[in-house]
């Protein structure tokens, strides 16, 4: 089996797991990473196997979908484990994968260069156009408001402000999506980001100019 072989029965291996899932992690987000990947990996000098494989495996290992993160990393080692890699690559898919999944890529820095690019690929699917898509799909599905002009907003909201409805569409800008820009690892990310943050910037200014009506013909 040839590299080309691996990744796609990867590839049939993370459809056929994101098929029955529920949560919002619908095969064209890994689609999306795994595109951006392999581009940053061009622009870095990165390996873009490796960082194929890891972007196609990020999100199996999330709770969400596997139910704990443990159950999660242990799938991705028993499907590596059948492929014919060395330990080496196998031990490093699997440390991005630990590293970047989870909480949305809340988690550690990664170590290596392959893995900052996938953990930059993940975070750039959150901002931008897609980003804010993204956050109002997410939203909606919880049963969240898009937004509550009565709630100032907050930069982390606790598991009880969640529980109790408190959390919005537009808060989760202020909670992450506009955080993330100043968290990218490669310059290749940071450049995409930036223009992802200005876009998400305006939307956001369009959005509380129609809440409070101040759209030109109106007055
Ligand atoms: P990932 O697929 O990158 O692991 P998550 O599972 O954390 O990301 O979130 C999926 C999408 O939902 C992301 O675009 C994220 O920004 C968005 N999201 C996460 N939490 C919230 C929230 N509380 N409100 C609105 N959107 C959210
Ligand atoms: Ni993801």
């Amino acid at each position: 089996m040839d590299k080309r072989e691996i990744v796609q029965k990867t590839e049939q291996y993370v459809r056929m797991l994101l098929e029955n899932d529920a949560s919002g992690h619908d095969w064209w987000h890994i689609e999306r990473v795994r595109r951006m990947s392999i581009a940053l990996a061009k622009k870095e000098g990165a390996d873009e196997f490796i960082v194929e494989m890891a972007a196609l495996l990020h999100d199996v290992a999330d709770e969400k979908i596997a139910g704990s993160e443990e159950k999660g990393l242990s799938a991705v080692t028993s499907w590596l484990e059948q492929m014919p890699l060395s330990n080496y690559d196998k031990e490093h898919i699997i440390e991005i994968i630990s590293s970047v999944s989870f909480k949305g890529g809340h988690g550690k820095k990664p170590n290596t260069i392959e893995g900052m690019i996938v953990q930059d690929a993940d975070r750039l699917d959150a901002i931008g156009a897609i980003g804010i898509a993204r956050t109002f799909m997410y939203a909606g599905n919880r049963g969240h408001l898009m937004y509550d002009p009565n709630l100032p907003y907050r930069e982390k909201m606790t598991k009880e402000e969640y529980r109790q409805g408190r959390s919005t569409a537009i808060n989760h800008f202020y909670e992450k999506l506009l955080k993330l820009k100043d968290l990218m690892n490669t310059e290749s990310a940071k450049q995409i980001a930036s223009k992802r943050h200005e876009f998400m910037e305006r939307f956001l200014q369009q959005f509380y100019k129609e809440w409070d009506e101040q759209d030109e013909d109106v007055n």
